[in-house]
């Protein structure tokens, strides 16, 4: 296994209908449906990147800016975005075509996920790094580190005081 891989070797693209038992009672893609597509499409670009068994840690961000109509395409694209000692970070971006727009697909959400690698026995096990490459990818990179201390103050796993980086944004 590589030491160190880039965000493209975990790339994952899931394109998939909108039918009528996915979506509520506006017509609309139903969140919980949309939450597990983003969940399995993560899960198989933290899979591409460590090359283990992967579990879902924490959901860290997901906002649904605008709702997908039945009928839709929804194109979902998953890459890891920071790599810890066992644990990744996956940034999905959520785009979308319906009836009025069949070759410009419309941004309907971002989602940000992580992942822990784990092994037969379902402990965590170290993971190959992640250099990033293109501007987006480095932007990506660096706010991870504030994020992952963000969801462990939030899951009680480490301090405020410790979350350093989280408290510089508030200077
Ligand atoms: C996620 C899990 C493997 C963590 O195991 P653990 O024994 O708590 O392990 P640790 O505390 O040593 O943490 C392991 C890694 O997970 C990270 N982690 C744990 N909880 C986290 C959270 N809430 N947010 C972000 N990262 C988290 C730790 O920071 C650590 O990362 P690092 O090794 O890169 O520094 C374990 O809690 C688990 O199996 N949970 C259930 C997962 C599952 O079933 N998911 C599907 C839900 S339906």
């Amino acid at each position: 296994m590589k030491i160190v891989k880039s965000p493209s070797e975990s790339k994952t693209i899931v394109t998939d209908l909108v039918l009528p038992s996915e979506t509520n009672s506006i017509n609309t893609l139903f969140g919980g449906e949309l939450l597990a597509r983003m969940d399995r499409a993560a899960s198989i670009a933290a899979q591409r990147h460590s090359e283990k068994v992967v579990v879902t840690a924490s959901v860290n961000h997901v906002a649904f800016n605008n709702t997908i109509p039945l009928g839709s395409i929804v194109t979902i694209k998953a890459k890891v975005s920071r790599a810890f000692k066992t644990s990744m970070e996956v940034y999905l971006d959520v785009w979308y075509n319906d009836n009025n727009n069949w070759n410009t697909p419309i941004k309907a959400n971002e989602a940000i996920f992580t992942f822990v690698a784990v092994d037969e026995k379902r402990k965590p096990v170290v993971i190959p790094q992640l250099k990033p490459e293109t501007s987006e990818e480095k932007k990506r990179f660096d706010g991870a580190l504030r994020r992952r201390q963000l969801s462990l103050v939030l899951a009680g796993k480490i301090k405020a005081e410790e979350a350093t980086e989280l408290k510089a944004l508030f200077k």
